[in-house]
């Protein structure tokens, strides 16, 4: 969008450029490079045989392996009950309006062996089939022993038959809604069940890997009750902290001193409960991973991240923020301990981030709200080097979660996310390698619609503003009134950044305008861009489209919500 201007406007434009010039945020043009970032194999190549997907951790960073390549998942959560073959026609339209390159798809245990000992896998089988035929990937979700911690979609010859599955029982000796994680009967019979289903997956996709990630329950823990009070959990409860915890919290208490409670006070009775539900999910991932070795991860009813609330007030000894060095030590067999996120605003959602990404735990969202104000955050997602990002309840069966999400799934209410898939989906192999390999930032627009600095390592920074249009400044009072930028009634802004060398940097997003200056290292000096490349990239290099100069560089990079890949090269004088 460009302003006409009058003769005397244009002179203080030039005035403003000329200000920007000595503060040495603008810049000059510069040749058109043709650049390699990574060769990167097809999504979908169906050649070779390819590796199995895995997991891969190195220097505090992880990546999901697919095909042998860092994956970007650019995700969608189907409703609850998409699990079947006839509502299969209302998933594909969504996720291909979306943009997603990966459907999370919920298999039940009532579904898959409705009686005992007799499995139907007749929906994985269609699943599977569909997936490949519209060129997206699978994460399964297994909802077994806890669906939103209650075992509604266990068969009903586990959920009906208390006395086989015991409930939990409570403090004051009534009964949980719960499943007890203490009761052996119940874990071997899920195990039975989830190994079945990955020794299906195996025979059915064991080459061509169209499930690539596989949750292992959903939402796990207990509501109403802190533990499990039965007389059999109460005798394991004044028993000693196991070994493998007291190591991974570096304790060492002495002789005697090593009951729960003695060694955790006031929060033993929720880390007890974590450590049962964590095992007891282990030992169901163990049994699949025996047949068929997918990554697996748990998903989080999440804890306050800002308060400091007790687990009578959210699902204890589910996979919150407090106990996730817990199931590190209780569930080896688990890659990923991932948040659910619901909280829309940007100061709860920016710090469950910070706290799924502390002990090493790789950053994956496995479930957000549909509405426009989420999508954004898959820019602090990705610029954090996380591994994927899906809003839930995508499809067009008719359903919709608000207020949790959005109230409108449609082609147009998806809209928000469709740009933001657009925007990384002919990088995504790109940008997955750049998050495993080099330093990458990100940032989502705040509530508050307020400038973000982002220190790119001393040396630069980038200073990301919003609701500008792509030429001038909003502050421009001379100008009399003019529009504010249409489409940003909710924020919807956002950028990563990924360093390609020391002053060369990828740029991605929408809605911000990105303005570069010096770091403290280079305090004194001028910024100047060498060039602003536009570009893609093609069999993983990097094609220049055009360099951006002049009115497009003079008031910072200006992305709107057209999606546009930048590589921009800076310089000092
Ligand atoms: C979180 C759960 O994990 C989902 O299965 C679903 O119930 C949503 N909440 C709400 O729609």
């Amino acid at each position: 969008m460009h302003m006409k201007l009058s003769g005397s406007s244009t002179s203080k434009v030039s005035a403003v450029i000329r200000k920007g010039i000595r503060q040495g945020v603008l810049t000059l043009a510069a040749a058109a490079m043709v650049m390699s970032v990574s060769a990167a194999p097809a999504a979908l190549a169906q050649s070779a045989p390819k590796p199995i997907p895995h997991l891969v951790k190195k220097n505090g960073k992880a990546a999901l392996m697919v095909d042998g390549a860092p994956y970007l998942m650019l995700g969608a959560q189907v409703n609850n009950s998409s699990n079947y073959p006839s509502q299969l026609p209302y998933v594909w339209p969504a996720l291909k309006d979306i943009g997603a390159n990966t459907v999370e798809v919920n298999v039940a245990w009532e579904q898959v062996e409705p009686v005992e000992g007799q499995y139907d896998f007749s929906f994985v089988d269609a699943l599977v089939t569909q997936a490949r035929e519209n060129n997206v990937r699978v994460v399964l979700l297994w909802f077994g022993t806890w669906k939103n911690t209650s075992p509604h979609y266990a068969p009903d010859w586990v959920k009906l038959n208390n006395k086989r599955f015991p409930r939990m029982t409570k403090q004051d000796g009534t009964i949980s809604y719960c499943l007890s994680p203490m009761e052996e009967t119940t874990l071997e019979a899920d195990k039975k069940a989830f190994a079945a289903l990955m020794r299906h997956l195996k025979k059915i996709d064991g080459e061509q890997h169209t499930v690539i990630m596989v949750q292992v329950q959903n939402e796990s823990g207990t509501y109403g009750s802190v533990r499990d009070y039965s007389p059999k959990a109460e005798k394991v409860f004044k028993g000693p902290v196991p070994e493998a915890l007291l190591k991974k919290k570096g304790l060492k208490p002495a002789k005697g001193q090593n009951s729960w409670e003695q060694v955790f006070g006031k929060h033993a009775d929720e880390y007890f409960h974590a450590w049962h539900i964590a095992s007891y999910i282990n030992g169901v991932a163990e049994a699949g991973r025996a047949e068929y070795d997918l990554p697996m991860y748990v998903n989080a009813a999440i804890r306050e991240p800002l308060l400091d609330v007790g687990p009578e007030s959210y699902s204890s000894g589910g996979p919150t923020h407090n106990v996730i060095d817990i199931y590190q030590a209780a569930a080896p067999k688990i890659d990923i301990i991932a948040p659910d996120i619901y909280k829309r605003d940007s100061k709860n959602y920016e710090a469950v981030l910070d706290l799924y990404s502390k002990y090493d735990n790789p950053l994956f969202v496995p479930e957000t709200g549909s509405d426009t104000e989420f999508a954004r955050y898959a820019f602090s997602v990705f610029g954090r080097g996380g591994i994927g990002f899906a809003p839930f309840g995508i499809d067009y069966t008719g359903y919709t979660n608000y207020p949790l999400g959005g109230k409108d799934i449609s082609p147009e209410g998806l809209k928000p996310f469709s740009k933001v898939y657009a925007l990384f989906g002919p990088a995504q192999r790109e940008w997955a390698k750049l998050a495993f390999e080099n330093q990458t930032w990100g940032v989502a627009e705040g509530d508050d619609r307020a400038d973000q600095v982002v220190d790119l390592n001393g040396r630069w920074k980038a200073t990301v503003s919003y609701g500008e249009w792509q030429f001038g400044f909003k502050n421009w009072t001379w100008l009399g009134d003019f529009e504010a930028v249409p489409g940003r009634e909710k924020p919807n802004g956002g950028m990563v950044v990924a360093q390609l060398s020391e002053d060369e940097f990828l740029l991605l997003g929408l809605h911000a305008r990105v303005t570069f200056d010096v770091g403290d290292k280079q305090k004194g000096k001028n910024v100047i861009y060498r060039s602003v490349e536009e570009g893609r990239f093609v069999d993983g290099k990097w094609v220049v489209d055009r360099i951006w100069n002049g009115d497009q560089t003079d008031y910072g990079l200006n992305l709107t919500d057209a999606p546009r890949i930048l590589k921009v090269k800076l310089a000092t004088y």
